[in-house]
């Protein structure tokens, strides 16, 4: 498919020599140079109304996108990068401070801008031709320049012979293609994508960002810049010329990383692989020097509160699974390696690490993961005991503490998990507040700390837990 998509590529070159110049017809700025600043955010906040009152989401976002660079947006999840995209794109304003297109404060949707979504966003009952025509159709291209442009972009894209196809006949991949010809199609100055990769299987990410990547690099790619937001730090790494790393709650730039490797690039260079190293500590939080203080991973243990320290997404049994293959590593190991021995992206592994980190049972160290004595003793407990340690170790997480003692200075021992709702829906939005009180509920069970009864919602002590009768009286 790389192949054909670059001869077809190489034919509309010559078929349309001197093509650079797309702006007469449409009314479009003139080709911008490369360097040039097309967006531009300055102080950018956002925040969303939560159950109860106002989330940050990002704060402070000073932020250029150039011509002629893919920027990369990378974080974990909820670090608001979607967000910051929807803010570049106009799809949603901005809280406080500015965000232009050329020098132009945005008012409404962005001009120069089109949108790929994971999830490829097709019209199931038109076909690949028409849902690619949309973007036109918007913007009132007369039927016959819309029909031209969809074919160009179809046939740039690799999906000629599919014109007349329904999304349903076609594959994952395929179905991306046709995200991205319905984006091409208007020719933005940049192009958004949001995890556009993401929905694929492995194989088919790879093959469609390579061909990504050669047309970028062929010069007739229609769009000036892209930016591209990843939690995937090897995607990253392999395209783009810039790195921008937000960090959570709220999302602020961590740090940028210039990425000055040679396309196309090799994933096994020692240069590839340092920077993916680089960039995994930042996301990680763990590199002393970006250190910020006061972050939820940098408060210290004995001044936790469920609202400075959420409780990662993690089940009871992916943390232990974790701990006992780092027990059988030898209490160490790296984590990108353990990751790929896995099929998985280090980010998958991170809710777990952190679980293990806030247990007190692992520390990192560079790219390694330790197993500490009280984890290896974990790892290698039977049931009895690991449920004993997990006890002692789950009652240093805030939630599971507050749960825990509120239910004991209760003389019923039981209270309503609307409660805990109320308390948590002070700092997070209400999935974020399920999210903690699940992770919650799974550790408290099974440390035999508190039960949980789905109706009618209420946590109530374990038995062995139950206050003694001169508390109840
Ligand atoms: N419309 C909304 N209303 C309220 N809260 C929202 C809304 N959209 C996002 N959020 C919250 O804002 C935060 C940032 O969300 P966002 O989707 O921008 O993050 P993200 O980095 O794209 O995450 P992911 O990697 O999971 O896609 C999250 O905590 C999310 O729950
Ligand atoms: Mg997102």
């Amino acid at each position: 498919m790389a192949l054909s998509a670059l001869r077809k590529l190489r034919a509309n070159r010559k078929n349309r020599a001197g093509g650079a110049d797309r702006s007469s017809a449409s009314g479009k700025p003139p080709r911008a140079a490369d360097g040039e600043i097309l967006l531009e955010t300055v102080g950018l906040t956002k925040t969303y109304a939560g159950a109860d009152g106002e989330l940050p989401v990002l704060a402070g976002i000073d932020l250029k996108v150039r011509a002629g660079e893919i920027l990369a947006l990378l974080g974990r999840s909820g670090s608001g990068k979607s967000t910051l995209l929807r803010c570049l794109a106009g799809l949603i304003p901005a809280g406080s401070g500015t965000i232009a297109y050329r020098d132009e404060p945005l008012r409404g949707a962005n001009p120069g801008t089109a949108m790929v979504f994971q999830t490829f966003a097709l019209l199931p009952w038109l076909t690949v031709q028409q849902n690619v025509e949309l973007g036109l159709e918007a913007r009132g291209v007369p039927a016959d320049e819309r029909a031209d442009a969809a074919l160009r972009a179809i046939d740039l894209i690799g999906l000629d012979g599919f014109e007349s196809a329904f999304p349903k006949e076609l594959s994952g991949g395929m179905r991306q293609r046709v995200g991205f010809a319905r984006a091409l199609v208007v020719e933005p100055d940049v192009l958004m994508m949001d995890e556009p990769f993401s929905a694929l299987d492995v194989l088919t990410a790879e093959n469609l960002r390579g061909e990504l990547l050669e047309l970028w690099e062929s010069g007739r790619f229609p769009t000036r810049a892209i930016v591209l937001v990843t939690h995937n730090i090897e995607e990253a790494v392999l395209m783009a010329d810039r790195i921008v790393v937000l960090g959570s709650r709220p999302g602020r730039i961590k740090e940028s990383f210039e990425v000055a490797l040679d396309r196309p690039r090799d994933r096994n260079s020692a240069a590839f692989e340092d920077l993916i190293d680089r960039v995994y500590r930042v996301m990680t939080g763990r590199v002393k020097e970006t250190r910020v203080p006061g972050r939820p991973d940098e408060v210290e243990p004995d001044r936790r509160t469920p609202a400075n320290t959420p409780l990662p997404t993690a089940s009871v049994d992916g943390l232990s699974g974790l701990a006992e293959m780092v027990a059988h590593r030898g209490g160490r190991c790296d984590l990108p390696d353990l990751a790929d021995d896995l099929g998985l992206e280090v980010d998958d592994l991170l809710p777990l690490v952190d679980a293990l980190d806030l247990l007190g049972f692992a520390k990192i160290s560079g790219d390694d993961l330790l197993l500490t004595e009280v984890g290896a003793a974990y790892a290698g407990a039977d049931v009895q005991l690991s449920k004993t340690l997990f006890a002692e170790a789950a009652l240093g997480a805030p939630l599971v503490r507050l749960i825990t003692t509120s239910l004991r200075q209760n003389p019923e021992g039981t209270l309503r998990a609307g409660f805990f709702r109320d308390v948590l829906a002070h700092h997070y939005t209400s999935e974020q507040v399920t999210e903690q009180l699940e992770t919650a509920t799974d550790w408290g069970r099974y440390a035999e700390l508190y039960a949980y009864d789905a109706d009618p919602q209420e946590y109530r002590l374990d038995e062995d837990e139950q206050p003694p009768p001169s508390a109840q009286a």
